[in-house]
């Protein structure tokens, strides 16, 4: 059966005290609202975004952190006026053409999640070369949902899986939660241990549905563009106090229990 992606899935998850995340997660959210307070246009809100994304993808590497998938582009954010969409659309190749060289060098291995159908010619190009360049890297990765939609991405593994069962490749008995992950585009990288969402939004706006299971959840109220090493260091402060139980009990309950 021909999964998205050959890395072996990430172990089961164990209960126990939260320390450090492997794999953070962040709703870059609070641009436009940032660029507001300061009288600027929502496009200056989205560029200083990108300088918050910089900041925060070496504060995450120094951190010790292994996984950092940050939300850019959401399947619902073609709603937005034509000249925000068009601003949005050009924010990967300013980051790319900044930073790609010192992530290549840094062992940073990118990858975009999410359709590629819908994107111009020369942003599927930029964000191939991107991926590309750094393939080979596996110190730090780095994923960026960019015309990502939780539920879009769910519907487009059920119907890969569908379509291997068709092709006699798969039978619908070999379907359970490990294989199904398997055709997420987050194939290969552990679910993520904490979602952050700044900016005061309490949601998930459709960001890893299936790969939330488990996360736990931090709300910070701070704008994006504001986001940095300290904003970083105060949720995983927040992660490090939650006690994870994945549906289970811990040790000293089971005492108790008996
Ligand atoms: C985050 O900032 C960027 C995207 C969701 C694309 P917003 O543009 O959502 O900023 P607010 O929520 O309007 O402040
Ligand atoms: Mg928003």
């Amino acid at each position: 059966m021909a999964a998205q992606d050959k890395t072996p899935p990430a172990s089961t998850p164990q209960p126990g005290a939260a320390e450090r995340p492997l794999h953070v997660a962040i709703v870059m959210d609070g641009n436009g609202r940032w660029a507001k307070r300061r009288g600027l246009p929502r496009t200056l809100g989205h560029r200083e975004g990108v300088e918050a994304l910089k900041r925060t993808v070496s504060a995450a590497a120094e951190q010790d952190i292994r996984w950092l998938t940050v939300f850019g582009f959401s399947t619902e954010n073609w709603s937005r006026p034509a000249a925000e969409v068009a601003e949005l659309m050009a924010l990967p190749k300013r980051y790319f053409e900044s930073d790609i060289g010192r992530l290549e060098r840094e062992g940073v291995r990118v990858r975009v999640i999410g359709r590629r159908a819908g994107l111009s010619p020369e942003l599927v190009r930029i964000i191939e070369d991107a991926e590309t360049r750094t393939a080979r890297n596996d110190r730090f990765f780095l994923n960026i949902a960019f015309n990502y939609g939780g539920q879009a991405d769910i519907a487009d593994a059920a119907r890969r899986f569908a379509e291997e069962v068709a092709a006699g490749r798969a039978r619908p008995s070999d379907l359970d939660e490990r294989v199904f992950a398997s055709f997420l585009a987050t194939a290969g990288s552990p679910p993520p241990d904490v979602i952050i969402r700044p900016s005061g939004e309490q949601r998930l706006s459709n960001f890893l549905l299936w790969e939330a299971a488990y996360a736990e959840l931090v709300f910070q109220d701070v704008l994006w563009p504001d986001y940095g090493a300290e904003h970083l260091k105060a949720a995983l402060a927040a992660f490090a106090a939650r006690d994870r139980r994945y549906g289970a009990i811990v040790a000293d309950d089971v005492l108790a229990a008996g």
